[in-house]
């Protein structure tokens, strides 16, 4: 016997793969097999054709060339190749490495690998309340010995949408080459001219309703050469990652890039901002006392919303909508150790705040009747929850 069915709050740990995508794919696991390296016969020609046109489709997402996209496993592969990358072909005298103190661990992680085992000097860009970087401390740090500097384009946790014009002609006019993860800007922004501004750029197909398993680094072709490659076989990709293409894991990626392009994906950003705004009035509306994280609505992925509902504790919310309603907190799509989210730390936030913080984000296929269901979920197990204890902190301030 089945339940009612679940309502998915949690666009921005994974979408559901588009139908449009997943029947583009089918052909490909089996009817279509072939290698795409394999150069002697048509069956591996024919393979070839469909990673050439997922390539482009890719390509033509962000604004950049087929030969610039590099296929990788995901964004975390892809932040790795792009961090590693650089400071593998690094000169001596470029040793810093600066991020901002709300990337993503897979940033974050590799940055500290490159300070713990390596030479590297890291620095952290401070954010404001909403989650923008300081662009005066950035401008500050900026120094000859910077090898790159690496802002992530749409937050994952609270949304913010960066200033990425101001940050590339900051970084632009210094010749940095920097990153950009835009692993969360598919469904946030246009990015048809992101790779104008950034010579590096992470994206990954299951946060834009393709499969999981798959992403791209965009690497701007006068880079090419900085970058040393972190996975070394067949030579594929230009030398630049080695291993054999997995063709219906490309044509997902092509086919789910191509439904971001022209005015469609500018209304689906302008429903989903609607469905969000929708949420938040609802809840206010049933009396629900909330506090929203992070940036105003004009500089928020259109699907996000981070709430707190001080007093209470947020895993304990979530465990009692089981299984009507998926959402997270920020820590639970980061680490498999649940640990307070650096994110809601950098914005300034106390730990009890954080405590009772909730990502919910919502797209393509979220309807307004669920979000109506959705408030009406969280109404109730907060009414049914008592608050918790007031804690030390929150008594001593
Ligand atoms: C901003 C950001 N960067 C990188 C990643 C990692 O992406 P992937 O799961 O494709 O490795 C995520 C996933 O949560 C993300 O939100």
């Amino acid at each position: 016997m089945s339940g009612p069915p679940t309502i998915y709050a949690d666009y921005q740990a994974t979408t559901p793969v588009d139908p449009y995508v997943r029947d583009r794919m089918t052909p490909f696991w089996n009817e279509s097999v072939g290698n795409p390296h394999s150069g002697d016969h048509a069956v591996g020609w024919k393979a070839r054709r469909a990673v050439d046109d997922a390539t482009e489709s890719v390509a033509n997402l962000i604004g950049a060339e087929p030969n610039e996209i590099i296929f990788t496993s995901g964004a975390t592969e892809a932040n790795n190749l792009a961090l590693f990358g650089l400071a593998g072909h690094a000169s001596p005298e470029k040793k810093r490495i600066l991020v901002s103190a709300i990337e993503h661990k897979s940033v974050l992680q590799s940055a500290r690998e490159l300070h713990s085992k390596q030479r590297f000097e890291i620095e952290l860009i401070p954010v404001d309340r909403s989650g923008a970087i300081d662009l005066t401390a950035l401008e500050a740090t900026l120094d000859d010995d910077v090898l790159t500097v690496s802002v992530m384009a749409v937050n994952n946790e609270i949304g913010t949408i960066q200033d990425l014009p101001r940050i590339s002609k900051l970084l632009t006019a210094r010749n940095i080459p920097w990153h950009c993860d835009a692993a969360q800007a598919p469904c946030a922004i246009d990015l048809s001219t992101i790779a104008d501004l950034a010579p590096l750029i992470s994206i990954s197909s299951h946060k834009m309703y393709g499969p999981p398993g798959i992403g791209a680094l965009y690497i701007r072709n006068e880079i090419q050469e900085l970058i040393a490659p972190q996975i070394h076989g067949g030579g594929q990709q230009r030398g630049l990652r080695s291993g054999t293409l997995p063709v219906p894991l490309c044509v997902g990626m092509g086919a789910a890039a191509e439904r971001f392009a022209g005015s469609a994906a500018a209304s689906e950003r302008t429903e989903l901002t609607n469905l969000r705004d929708q949420f938040v009035r609802r809840l206010e509306e049933l009396d629900v006392t909330l506090q929203t994280n992070g940036p105003p609505t004009s500089q928020r992925h259109p699907g996000n919303t981070n709430l707190c509902f001080i007093g209470h504790d947020a895993h304990d919310i979530l465990a009692s909508l089981q299984p009507r309603l998926a959402a997270s907190t920020g820590s639970a799509c980061t680490s498999e150790f649940p640990e307070p989210s650096h994110v809601l730390e950098a914005i300034g936030l106390s730990q009890e705040q954080i405590a009772a913080s909730i990502r919910f984000s919502f797209g393509r296929f979220t309807t307004a009747d669920e979000i109506d269901l959705a408030a009406e979920l969280i109404r109730n197990s907060l009414r049914a929850l008592s608050p918790v204890p007031e804690t030390r902190e929150s008594l001593a301030s």
